[in-house]
């Protein structure tokens, strides 16, 4: 039979484990673009973020960048997959969106993280 104070141990070692692997989330702020970038479609860019603060050990470490347009993602088209988020760059292509300045770009590890609201332009 279980005791209450084993139960309790148990619900103590849980809800360490959840603080301890809380920890390894790693959500790296985007450095580029920026809120005054202009990016036009079919242009190469490399999409950056800081990894200074990286923790030793990251639960997820397979990046994405997506695009969203008024913060909502397409999660449909991702610009970047598979790419090492300690890298710090990916190089993306920019897609042919609708211009304008509601822009931004989302980069998900084990948690998401969008840039500024930045443009895309036709030409
Ligand atoms: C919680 O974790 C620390 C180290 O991460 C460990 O020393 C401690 O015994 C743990 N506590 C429980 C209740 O599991
Ligand atoms: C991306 O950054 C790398 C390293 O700085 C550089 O070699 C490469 O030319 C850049 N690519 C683009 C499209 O800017």
């Amino acid at each position: 039979m279980i005791s209450f104070t084993t139960f309790l141990l148990t619900l103590l070692a849980l809800f360490n484990l959840s603080l301890s692997a809380h920890e390894d989330v790693f959500v790296p702020p985007v450095l580029y673009p920026r809120f005054n970038t202009v990016w036009i479609v079919g242009q190469y860019h490399n999409v950056t973020w800081d990894t200074d603060d990286a923790p030793v050990h990251i639960s997820n470490k397979i990046g994405q960048v997506y695009l969203a347009a008024n913060y909502i993602i397409d999660m449909d088209h991702p610009l970047a997959t598979g790419f090492n988020i300690l890298d710090g760059r990916v190089v993306i292509h920019v897609p042919k969106v609708t211009p304008g300045s509601h822009y931004s770009i989302v980069l998900m590890g084990d948690s998401g993280n969008y840039s500024p609201q930045f443009t895309i332009r036709s030409h």
